[in-house]
């Protein structure tokens, strides 16, 4: 089975391909570049980058991402198609490890689409998958909607990949269909009927229509796969894909009856949680398995009783396994640089000296607004950050009346190119007041996709972080900010999008794909 160890089971990350290309989700190239980097300091075995064929911005993040990261392998998607091959190996070959993974629909639906018969699918499996692996050394290939394809075809497609050089399998219960059991036998059954089997590595891919994608992963596992495909907060498609972060603690904290290690570091799980549901705009709900803000929260009087006098009562796993540290109260008023510095350090964010003024600057206001800051505070302030440059619009003054007769009215200033201008607007709530008076300002034709709120910490003085998403003509973006105000946190998400769709607009182009993984064929 390849150089896999038998107890190692590889981790194959796949949020900025499956995750990314799910609707809304979309990040900016810097954002894929980052994400990238935080996988690949994670320990992920494999990223996989992107869909190259599908959009220039998809082949320029997938390029950068090979060419920057340094241990993981990376991994580009391409149909079945010569010309998608070839680009997706353009757009890997500089990596240090680079595989493509081509794929086609293979069950009686998917063979429908491309009209192929049998034979002729099996055919163009047998020349893609050669001509990839004549590109490149690690090649692999998926049969999408396995987990309803014909057992005996998809023995015979399998072996057929094999035989043309894919040196991972991939199994992908593309519609959430499959169950625990059969996700096993499936992986069982491919093993002990394909021949070649045993010389390649079989992965799991899973999607959780029905809420089963962490556990059919598990077992297939169990049953012999060495490969689990997720993605970080289980961000994908409908209901997603298997969460990165659940089955790799489920493999960590259950090692005795699932004796199987990967490579990931698991205290980096919140910080790349974090960010990833900040730059899709996927907020994680509060439950959620591992990282939900609940995770770790024990609020009943039993069970913090139980808690203080032994952790174990009621915890399975410690926070910092996953790298949550206590929201201390960490800074005040009288903090000064340094200090700021040193605890952003703490909390991983390296700042060049321009970069602290402005964030020295923004911690001051918050302190006199906010007795006590958390560590929460100042995670949300990185991560608002402006970029002057591209700050064509700013915000220079706004007052809302709010009350229970509406309509609610806005008075907003703002600079717009360097003129200041002035309106008054009304609207349904205070929001969509002050909403209605930046459109007057700075008229445009974008749709708002998202807009979300959330409380960084606890009390009525806390800062909300709002998101914003914005789409026109097939341009997304999306905004961030935080306030302890919240219809100030609001209006400066949307100007953050804003301006960086004016910015989007000036260098032309869409995040419209021409091609998705959907037209297999
Ligand atoms: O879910 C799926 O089938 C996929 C394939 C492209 C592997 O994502
Ligand atoms: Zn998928």
């Amino acid at each position: 089975m390849n150089d896999t160890k038998q107890d190692r089971v590889l981790i194959f990350d796949t949020t900025l391909r499956d995750g990314e290309q799910s609707p809304g989700a979309t990040m900016t190239h810097a954002e894929k570049l980052e994400i990238a980097s935080l996988l690949d300091e994670m320990g992920v075995d494999i990223i996989e980058a992107g869909f190259p064929i599908a959009s220039e911005g998809d082949f320029a993040a997938v390029s950068e991402i090979a060419k920057n990261s340094a241990n993981a392998v990376i991994c580009g998607l391409a149909r079945a198609q010569l010309p998608d091959i070839d680009r997706c190996w353009e757009a890997i070959k500089h990596a240090r490890q680079p595989r493509i993974h081509t794929f086609i629909g293979t069950s009686p639906l998917h063979r429908a689409i491309p009209n192929l018969d049998k034979d002729q699918m099996a055919e163009r499996i047998h020349d893609t998958v050669t001509h990839a692996r004549n590109l490149c050394d690690n090649v692999q290939w998926s049969p999408m909607d396995a987990t309803r394809t014909e057992l005996d075809y998809l023995y015979r497609v399998v072996e057929i990949a094999i035989k043309a050089g894919a040196t991972t399998i991939n199994i992908p219960d593309t519609v959430g269909y499959t169950a625990p059991r059969e996700s096993a036998d499936l992986i069982r059954k491919l093993l002990e009927n394909v021949p070649g089997a045993d010389e390649i590595v079989f992965a799991t891919h899973c999607h959780n229509d029905l809420g089963m994608a962490t556990a059919n992963s598990l077992a297939a596992v169990e049953a012999g796969a060495r490969q689990i495909e997720c993605t970080i907060n289980g961000l994908g498609e409908r209901a997603g894909n298997t969460a990165l972060e659940e089955v790799v603690m489920a493999l960590k904290v259950r090692n005795d009856i699932m004796p199987f290690e990967t490579g990931v570091d698991t205290t980096k799980i919140m910080n790349i949680s974090r960010r990833v549901a900040a730059v899709s705009g996927f907020a994680v709900q509060f439950n959620k398995a591992i990282v939900g803000k609940n995770a770790f929260a024990h609020e009943s009087g039993i069970h913090q009783d139980g808690m203080l006098k032994n952790a174990e009562t009621f915890e399975i796993m410690r926070p910092e396994d996953i790298g949550l540290t206590e929201t201390n109260i960490v800074m005040g008023k009288h903090s000064g640089r340094a200090a700021l510095r040193s605890k952003l350090e703490n909390l991983g964010f390296e700042l060049g000296d321009n970069q602290l003024k402005d964030v020295f600057v923004r911690f001051k206001e918050l302190a006199d607004r906010k007795k006590e800051i958390y560590e929460d505070d100042l995670i949300a302030l990185m991560r608002t950050s402006t970029d002057p440059e591209n700050e064509r619009v700013k915000l220079t003054s706004m007052t809302v009346v709010c009350g229970t007769e509406g309509p609610q009215k806005a008075d907003m200033g703002l600079e717009v190119d360097g003129t200041q201008q002035k309106t008054t607007q009304t609207g349904d709530g205070p929001v969509d007041a002050a909403f209605n008076c930046i459109k007057a300002l700075v008229p445009h034709n974008a749709r708002l996709q998202l807009y979300q709120v959330h409380a960084v910490t606890e009390g009525t003085d806390a800062q909300a972080t709002v998101s914003v998403r914005l789409e026109e003509e097939g341009r997304i973006v999306t905004g961030q900010s935080a306030d302890t105000d919240t219809v100030v946190a609001s209006v400066r998400a949307y100007i953050h999008a804003l301006n960086r769709l004016l910015v989007r607009r000036e260098k032309g182009g869409t995040d419209k794909r021409e091609v998705s993984y959907k037209d297999a064929g």
